[in-house]
Order: C-alpha cells, then sequence, then structure tokens
C-alpha cells in the first residue's frame, strides 16, 4: 500500500524522530500512523479518535496496509487513550488551538514521559504557544506549509524552559518571526485581515471600549505590517 500525505501531512512526518512508538491523536483516517510505520521511521504507533467513524477508518487503513500488529487504533478523548510511557512523541495535527490544548490536558499523566511533541493547529496557534511555555514545553522547531492555498503552521516542542512570548511571538511563532520561511508573508497577511475584518465591523460604534478595542487592532495591524514591509 503506498501512501501519498500531501504537502501538510508530510511536513508534519518531517518532525516525527525516528523512534519505538508515536501516537497521532486524532488520527483520523490513520494515513500518518501507517506512514511512518511502511517507512520505518517508527516501530509502533497508537493512532486516537473521539469518533467511531474515523476510528474504523483508521483500522481499515491499518489493515490495508497489513500493519494490524504495529498500528493500535484506540477510541477515546485525548490523552486518554494512552498509557504513561508508551510513547515518546505525540502529534496532534489538524485540529484548532483550543481543541489541541484540550487534549494535551486530558491525561496529565502521559506529560512526563514525553520528549516531543508535534502540533499542527489550523487556527488559534498563540494558545497552544502559551500553553507550551507555561507547562514546561520549549518550541523547538516551526514551519509554514501551504496546501490548497492554505497556510498551516507546525510547532515542535520539547521538554525545556522558553522565554515568556510576547502576544506577537505567541500568534506568529518565535522561530518564524526570527526566520521568516517560505510563506511568511502570506501568513502575516492572513493575521492582518482577520483584524481588518474585525475593524471593518467595529468602526460604526460609538461606544468607548469598542473604540478602544479599535486602537488595539489598528496598533496590532501596524505591528503586523511592519513585519513584511
Ligand atoms: C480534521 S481531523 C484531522 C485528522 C488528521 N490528524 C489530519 O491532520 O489530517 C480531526 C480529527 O480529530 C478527531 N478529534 C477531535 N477531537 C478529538 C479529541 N479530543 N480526541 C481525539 N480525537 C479527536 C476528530 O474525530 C477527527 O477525526
Amino acid at each position: 500500500m503506498q501512501i501519498n500525505l500531501g504537502l501538510r501531512l508530510q511536513r508534519v512526518a518531517d518532525f516525527v524522530p525516528e523512534t519505538t512508538c508515536i501516537a497521532d491523536i486524532g488520527s483520523d483516517h490513520g494515513y500518518l500512523a501507517a506512514w511512518l510505520l511502511l517507512t520505518g521511521r517508527v516501530q509502533h504507533t497508537i493512532a486516537g479518535e473521539l469518533n467511531r467513524d474515523p476510528a474504523e477508518r483508521a483500522r481499515l487503513t491499518a489493515c490495508a496496509a497489513g500493519l494490524e500488529e504495529k498500528m493500535l487504533v484506540r477510541e477515546g478523548a485525548g490523552l486518554s487513550v494512552l498509557q504513561p510511557g508508551e510513547v515518546d512523541t505525540v502529534v496532534i495535527a489538524g485540529m484548532g488551538g483550543a481543541t489541541i490544548v484540550q487534549i494535551l490536558e486530558s491525561n496529565p499523566s502521559v506529560l512526563p514521559d514525553l520528549r516531543r511533541l508535534v502540533l499542527q493547529p489550523n487556527i488559534g496557534g498563540a494558545q497552544v504557544r502559551h500553553w507550551l511555555s507555561e507547562h514546561g514545553w520549549a518550541i523547538i522547531d516551526e514551519a509554514l506549509v501551504a496546501e490548497n492555498s492554505i497556510i498551516y503552521e507546525i510547532i515542535v516542542a520539547e521538554p525545556g524552559e522558553m522565554q515568556q512570548l510576547t502576544a506577537l511571538q505567541a500568534e506568529i511563532g518565535p522561530m518564524l518571526l526570527d526566520r521568516k520561511p517560505e510563506h511568511f508573508s502570506a501568513r502575516v497577511q492572513a493575521a492582518i485581515d482577520a483584524r481588518q475584518y474585525v475593524v471593518a465591523q467595529l468602526v460604526r460604534s460609538t461606544n468607548a471600549a469598542v473604540a478602544s478595542k479599535r486602537e488595539q487592532l489598528m496598533q496590532q495591524i501596524s505591528d503586523l505590517e511592519s513585519l513584511i514591509e
């Protein structure tokens, strides 16, 4: 069986180290777990799924690839499907930042044995980065990848201390800010566009609190614009 992960999941896979056992939480079809096994990058995987249908899809993938022994599919919420020490790397991809944080908080007993987190929030990256910095994780790498005209961010963290993040660092990513990789301008422009949309909604209000919010957003837009001038 050949698996084409697509650009986004392939970039996520690039950050999974050669290791014994990883978990992909919210695996859906289970392609990532299967690809990591088929390429020999990892020896065992646990695909965690909250929902029955995607869990069934992951089981079908494992079966079609002849990986039933190596790719365990477990149904349950977040990290609750894992026992402490079972895996050293956890991947959580293709969800909002709030859900990723919820998953990371779902079973704290698993966290001390983890050596790496590979996280790919579709939105809400700031929430993920704040959680990492407040829970003893250091961001060791970040990447941007474009697929179907959407820019996705990937955050790689390992246990360690990280300097407190500014609001801008949390939103755009401290390493992405330093490196300004391909797609950086498009990523920042998307953050500007989102704020300009809100500003346009607030423009008619004379309420003082709304006016202050608008000023705050305008300042953020100006800070973001200065990154890509
Ligand atoms: C959009 S899919 C992403 C699939 C895959 N990770 C990817 O990046 O292509 C999100 C998957 O996460 C699952 N999910 C959502 N919340 C979850 C949770 N708390 N625990 C486990 N799985 C969850 C959903 O059922 C769904 O299959």
